[in-house]
Order: C-alpha cells, then structure tokens, then sequence
C-alpha cells in the first residue's frame, strides 16, 4: 500500500474519479465530504469499481476542529487533494459570501493543520477561468491572470495565491495547481458520474437530460460569436484522463520530483471544440437526436479558450488520452443508468 491520501469533496463529480485511480494505483484514500452537492451513495459506487471502500468522514472543512479530530483519527495522512468547493458560477453572483466563507475558509483551514500533521503534498482544483477571456490561444500556465468574472472564479484565484503565499514563506509542504479545463464524461462503469442537483447549468448535463427527455430543449447560449461557427468553444477533457493527472500530480509531489515547491500545470486536451460541434458529436456518437435551439448569449460566458497541456504532457508525464466520441459515450451511459435505477 502507497501513502494516505486525504481526498476533500471525495464524494462530488471529480474527487470520486480520482479517488478510483488514486485505489487503483495502491493508494489509501480518506474521503472527506460535507455531502452538500453530493449523495454517499457515491462511495458505494467507488467500492464496486475497485473492490476497496475508502474511509468516509462526512464533515465540513469550515469546522477546523473537526477537521483537527479527523486528522487525528486518520493518522499519517501525506497528501492532500483539494476538491472540497462550491463551484456554480451564477449561483456564486448571487452569494458571494457564501462562496468566499465556503471556498476560503476551508483551504485556510487545511493550510494550517497540513504542517502539524505532516502532509507533505497538497493538489488544488483550480480552473481555466483564472486566464479569463486569453490574448494567445492555445493558453500555456505563463499567460497573465485576468480579472475574476464571478466570485466562483475569483476564490480560485485567491486561493492559488494564498497556496503559492504560503509555501514562499516557508511551509513544509508542496504544491500543485492543477488548472482544469471543461471536465466531462463518466466512469466507463457507469458507476459514478456527475449529478448535478436541479437544473444542469453546465453543458454535458444539460445535453444528456436533454437527450433522454427530462429537459425539453437544449438551447445554445450564442451563435454570433467570432468563432467559425458562431457558438463558443472549450477544451472538455475526460474525466477519468484528468482524475489520472491527480494521481501523477501526488506522485511528483511524494516521490521529490518537483521542480518548485509550487507548480501549476494546465489540464486539457489541446483541442477546442464549439457547442454546436459537440452536440453534433454527441449525436453521431450515441444516435440519439438532440432537440435544440438558439438562445441569447449567456452573461459572463467567454467566447473561446483551449489549453496548451504541453508542460503538463513532458514535466509531468500525463496526457489527455480518450477521444470526444469515446467521452460523449460514457456521459450518455451514465445517463441510461440513472434512469435504470429510477434516480433521473
Ligand atoms: C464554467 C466556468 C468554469 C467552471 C465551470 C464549472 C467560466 C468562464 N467558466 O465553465 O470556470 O469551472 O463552469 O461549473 O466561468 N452552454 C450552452 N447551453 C447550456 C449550457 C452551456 O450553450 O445549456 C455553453 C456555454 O455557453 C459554454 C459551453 O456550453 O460555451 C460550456 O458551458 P459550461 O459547461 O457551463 O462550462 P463553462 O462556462 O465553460
């Protein structure tokens, strides 16, 4: 068995991917989840994929007692995925201060209990929104940060610098800023998967409900953007390619492979693809028809950034690996089996 590794917001869409291939790699997960956007149910799912039940604290990070006496408990923990966030853009407009107490307050909380405990390694989930609407495309970790457009965006921000802040005045641990690009897509076991609560505001969601009719409409928010085809674009990225840069992440941290005591990698495949391109290869790759339309543009919405994941593809030895199609498969089974089980 490799080292113990605290996954925050285990349960959620992107920490219970990685939590399979952090198991899957021999690492001990400890799963930390306040279960506000997620179901423990997911930690069922995670056992049947790998045979291993993680350790389950269902707590909030904010309580930095609880979070003391959860490190007690689980003594030896050497690394730390920070997942534990709330991550919706509009809803963040509307409460700021919810998202500044929630996303803040937590990471402070971790940064000052990891030295007396020994954590050697911290991940951050930081996001592409940090380089806002970018001068130079593909985007590479030297572009310039922009001003946030949302407090959702602004705590990922605060929080790389409190991280970087803190590590240059000396704390005794590393860390790496992974900064994701669209994540989509389910495990291939269609035993985990995004659940999003209530109406879908991303886009996958929003297409797969869609297809098997809970949602009437797609609408596409803008085809008069300065694209060639008039609809956005971003750089979706599988997630079970970008839980896989997690585990990479923790293993240069712990193995003393950094070159920096923090480092930022870009997590994207290097390709951008538009709205109406993906709902039509949604369609080729399922057969199934979409109902959409043309909408207004969406408030705050970028039109177009993708990734340059060169520096993530030689320093840190991951790459983006499964095609569009493939994805688009998985998000779609997933959705079969939500309905299987009468869930959605
Ligand atoms: C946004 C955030 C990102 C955050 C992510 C998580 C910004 C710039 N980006 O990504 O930081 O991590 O949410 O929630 O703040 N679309 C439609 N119809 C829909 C839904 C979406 O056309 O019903 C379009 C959007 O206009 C966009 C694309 O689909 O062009 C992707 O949208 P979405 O999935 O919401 O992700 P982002 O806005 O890129």
């Amino acid at each position: 068995m490799k080292a113990k590794i605290l996954v925050t917001g285990g349960a959620g869409y992107i920490g219970s991917h990685t939590t399979v291939e952090l198991q899957n790699a021999g690492y001990e997960v400890v799963i930390l989840d306040n279960l506000s956007n997620s179901n423990a149910e997911v930690i069922d799912g995670i056992e049947r994929i790998t045979g291993i039940r993680p350790a389950f604290e269902k707590m909030d990070m904010q309580d930095k007692e609880a979070l003391r006496r959860l490190f007690e408990k689980h003594k030896g923990i050497k690394g730390v995925i920070n997942f534990a966030a709330s991550k919706a853009v509009g809803e963040s407009v509307k409460k700021p201060l919810l998202y500044y107490r929630n996303n803040l307050v937590t990471m402070l909380n971790l940064l000052d209990l990891m030295p007396e405990y020994g954590v050697e390694a911290l991940v951050f989930s930081s996001s592409c929104t940090v380089y806002g609407q970018p001068d130079v495309l593909p985007v590479d970790e030297t572009a310039p940060i922009k001003p946030a457009l949302s407090p959702y965006g602004n705590t990922k921000q605060i929080c790389e610098e409190i991280i970087t802040d803190t590590i240059h005045a000396g704390a005794p641990f590393k860390s790496i800023l992974l900064r994701y690009f669209n994540p989509i897509g389910a495990h291939p076991s269609a035993e985990i998967g995004e659940l999003p609560l209530g109406t879908p505001q991303n886009l996958l969601p929003y297409i797969t409900q869609t297809a098997i009719g809970v949602r009437e409409q797609l609408s596409v928010f803008g085809d008069d953007y300065d694209t060639p085809d008039g609809s956005c674009i971003r750089d979706y990225i599988y997630v079970v390619d970008l839980a896989k840069a997690h585990v990479k992440a923790i293993e240069r941290m712990l193995e003393n492979k950094s070159q920096d005591n923090v480092e930022i990698f870009n997590l994207g495949t290097g390709k951008g693809v538009s709205v109406l391109e993906l709902i039509h290869t949604f369609e080729e790759a399922t057969g199934v028809k979409l109902r959409y339309k043309i909408a207004g543009r969406r408030e705050g919405d970028i039109t177009q950034v993708w990734a340059d994941p060169r520096k993530a593809n030689t320093v840190l030895g991951w790459k983006a690996e499964t095609s569009l199609a493939d994805t688009l498969k998985s998000a779609w089974n997933w959705q079969l089996h939500l309905r299987e089980k009468g869930i959605m």
